[in-house]
């Protein structure tokens, strides 16, 4: 393989899915491997931090040698190593981090610590290339945010969920219509039978900010479910599913229009785990039609959950950026977007 080309292992493990990527030139697959562990948490009903970060350790080195076989590469292709450092649960976290440092280390290769948010958002690229200024509606299991990204490398959030995550609603409401977590794709797999007769409140939607709020939502569905068992009536699930569903994604589309106003944008990229959502996909597309210009990009339904190709496509901007960490980069739980003024 020519040195030219630059290629990047890349790693996550910031949840639930173990990761090992190889990407060729930010926007290439060459490999993407990802172990997921829903079913151990499955029976908890949500991810439980400490099963999450036993089978990280189980699953990585198998990853890596997955990734680097079927990418056909060798350490000698390898241009630099990224890595998730953050947000994410601690100790899931740093078993990527401690993988990434010691290959980085091992073969004296650059080490790219990528934010898991901005490695969502650059999922994108792999659709289309990401052009700027771009907004992003950055869709997740534990962030719902709109992100304005003037240039390569600056984000700046410029509203975000109050409470809940779009994701997170999902998953509660689904439990209690009996799902197993996730519950994401079972209710909008559902949702696509039924009609929005409840009609849930749209919380925030006329508020002249860009922030949204779903605990409002969530309490209002499981208000309603409760009644009904209580005195006894059949309520029709799909219409439930589609009910809720269209109560976030009018919300997520409300917001994100008015942003699409204010801010003079080239691209809208969706991206995260809901942005798998078809019902939330198809209102974007009918929304984007009013906006001459705006170039509505998605990131593929195979890359809108966890990954490393995500973390590669990031990576490579990190790379040309020269944003590299040193062996002391640590997992960052919390890890937020720095806002950079232009
Ligand atoms: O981005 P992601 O894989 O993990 C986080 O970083 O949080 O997002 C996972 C979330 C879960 O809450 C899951 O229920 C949701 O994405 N999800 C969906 C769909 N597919 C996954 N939500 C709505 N519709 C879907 N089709
Ligand atoms: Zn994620």
């Amino acid at each position: 393989m020519e040195k030219k080309e630059t290629i990047i292992l890349a790693f996550e493990s910031s949840c639930d899915e173990t990761s090992v990527a190889v990407v060729k030139n930010g926007n290439e697959i060459l490999s993407n491997i990802v172990a997921t562990q829903i079913k151990s948490h499955q029976r908890f009903g949500g991810v439980v931090p400490e099963v999450a970060s036993r089978h990280h350790i189980e699953q990585i080195n198998y990853c890596i040698e997955d990734a680097m076989k079927e990418a056909q590469v060798t350490f000698e292709d390898i241009s630099a190593v990224a890595v998730t450092f953050g947000p994410g649960l601690v100790g899931a976290l740093l078993v990527g981090v401690a993988a990434a440092k010691a290959i980085a280390f091992a073969h004296n290769l650059p080490l790219i610590p990528v934010n898991h948010m901005a490695g969502h958002i650059y999922a994108a690229n792999f659709a289309s290339e990401i052009k700027f200024p771009a907004l992003a509606l950055l869709v997740s299991g534990g962030h719902t945010e709109l992100v304005y990204m003037p240039k390569e490398n600056v984000f700046q959030i410029i509203g975000e969920t109050r409470d809940d995550a779009a994701g997170e609603a999902f998953d509660k409401v689904g439990r209690v219509m009996g799902m197993k977590y996730p519950a994401g794709k079972e209710i909008d797999q559902l949702a696509a039978s039924g009609k929005d007769t409840f009609n849930f409140p749209r919380a925030m939607e006329k508020e002249d900010n860009y922030d949204f709020s779903f605990s409002g939502l969530k309490s209002a569905f499981i208000n309603t479910v409760h009644h009904a068992s209580q005195v006894g009536e059949e309520l029709n699930k799909a219409d439930l599913a589609a009910s809720f569903e269209q109560s976030v994604v009018d919300v997520l589309s409300a917001k994100t229009k008015k942003a699409l106003q204010n801010f003079n944008v080239k691209q809208l990229i969706l991206a995260g785990g809901v942005a798998a959502n078809q019902g939330l996909r198809k209102q974007l597309d009918i929304d984007l039609a009013e906006f001459d210009n705006i170039e509505l990009v998605k990131a593929p339904l195979n890359l809108c959950g966890d990954n490393a190709a995500m973390i590669g496509a990031a990576g490579y901007v990190g790379y040309k950026h020269q944003n590299f960490a040193d062996m002391s980069l640590n997992a960052e739980p919390s890890l937020e977007f720095d806002w950079i003024n232009e």
